[in-house]
């Protein structure tokens, strides 16, 4: 059979960066060997931007957009649509303004050592290094958001930060002391607790246990008051099995229990995911109690415009690395900053800095080179910078730059 027509529906479901890299190459080929069409549905738009010719945006049900996929990146409505709409009446860019005032008020006046430094971190999953080059860090009374497209790195980033996973390369300092490559048990005890994707509660255990786990030995004594005060809807159902509570309800129990445990930084890993907008808005509005109680936040995030709402700086990651960071506020206004970690291409930055991983060089100090590579060569730069997302100009400087450091 030679088909004149091939449907694809979520092809690179599953799949991660390399090989839906991998998936749009052999499209390509199939395609201008047999000379098919083909009509794709994907949400992954790394795939789509590098697969397709012609785009139809639905949302909702609802067609929002049409037209050559570099006409479509750049679309408000688009832009909108996978991101949550930009903070742009003039009630919100005054919350936004205002921000700063308050934080300074609750930021205590003398150390100014973030509680979290993690420099020039790489970890990864047998011997494939998922994460590069990650720097971040967490201020004392700072929340913190990293967002960034599915299989980006944000959930091996905590992990390997909280001692789950080894990391391979790098340092990460916690209130003041080197834990890189310390066991999570150890990093625990000093003060930082993790909430994993999918909550890490044991659905067995009634409401009151696992909140009594908040000790480590699950004694009776421990006071549950203050986690009761701040999500009273447990109350009645402190005998309860988690298991058989909402997703809702379970992430609050979640939250709960790290209240009690009174940590100095909380690791939030896609709080809201399967929940319903309405309950995950409610979850966000708690989050500013761990503020008041002396927690600094990091958290990632699927529901962009709630996280940069309530957070005072932000990550975004893209294959493995920091694309972008900068203030939560900047970012929430000029969706082009990090439209480009999510739509498959960077982007040009407004105010917000890069952070030493390369992906944006100032143009006006950039000039002009041309070199005769053998072929093979050159396509395996293109490959790679199209997998990094980088101009391969760009990805040959920073490997020079990263030569040069090495000796
Ligand atoms: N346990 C694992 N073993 C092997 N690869 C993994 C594992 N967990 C995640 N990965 C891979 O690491 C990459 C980053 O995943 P992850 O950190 O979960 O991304 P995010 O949280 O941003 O969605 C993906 O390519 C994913 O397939
Ligand atoms: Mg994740």
């Amino acid at each position: 059979m030679r088909p004149k027509l091939i449907l694809l529906d979520e092809p690179a479901s599953g799949l991660d960066a390399d090989e839906t890299n991998a998936l749009a190459a052999a499209l390509n080929r199939i395609r201008e060997k047999f000379k098919v069409s083909m009509l794709l549905v994907d949400h992954d738009m790394s795939l789509v931007m590098r697969a397709c010719d012609y785009l139809y945006v639905l949302d909702f049900g609802e067609l929002i957009s049409t037209g050559r996929p570099e006409q479509v990146r750049e679309d408000p409505r688009v832009i909108e649509a996978y991101l949550g709409a930009a903070a742009d009446s003039a009630a919100e860019a005054e919350t936004v303004k205002a921000k700063p005032k308050k934080k300074l008020e609750v930021l205590p006046p003398v150390s100014t050592a973030p509680l979290l430094e993690v420099k020039d971190m790489s970890a990864g999953y047998g011997g494939i290094e998922v994460i590069r080059g990650i720097n971040l860090t967490v201020g004392r009374g700072e929340i913190v958001a990293c967002i960034g497209a599915n299989g980006a790195g944000k959930t091996t980033t905590l992990r390997a930060i909280s001692g789950i996973i080894r990391t391979n390369r790098g340092k990460v300092v916690f209130d003041g002391k080197d834990i890189t490559r310390k066991a999570p048990e150890a990093i625990v005890r000093l003060g930082m607790v993790h909430i994993p994707q999918g909550r890490g509660l044991f659905p067995q255990l009634t409401v009151a246990e696992t909140l009594r786990l908040a000790s480590y030995s699950g004694a009776s004594s421990v006071d549950l008051a203050p986690a009761l005060d701040a999500f009273p809807m447990l109350k009645s159902r402190l005998n309860q099995a988690v298991g058989t509570l909402s997703g809702g309800q379970q992430q609050m129990v979640a939250l709960a229990r790290a209240l009690l445990v009174q940590p100095k930084l909380l690791f939030l890993d896609e709080m809201s995911q399967g929940l319903a907008p309405a309950v995950v808005q409610q979850l966000f509005e708690r989050i500013e109690i761990f503020r008041k109680a002396g927690t600094s936040v990091f958290l990632v995030e699927q529901f962009v415009d709630s996280a940069l709402a309530i957070a005072d700086r932000a990550y975004v990651f893209e294959q493995g690395s920091v694309a972008v960071e900068g203030p939560a506020a900047v970012m929430r206004r000029d969706r082009d900053v990090i439209a480009g970690a999510y739509l498959g291409t960077a982007v040009a930055m407004a105010d917000v800095s890069s952070n030493g991983n390369g992906h944006h060089a100032p143009t006006e100090s950039l000039a002009d080179f041309s070199i005769k590579l053998p072929a093979e060569l050159k396509r395996a730069v293109q490959e790679r910078a199209a997998r990094e997302g980088m101009e391969p100009g760009e990805m040959i400087a920073e490997l020079l730059k990263a030569g040069g450091r090495a000796k």
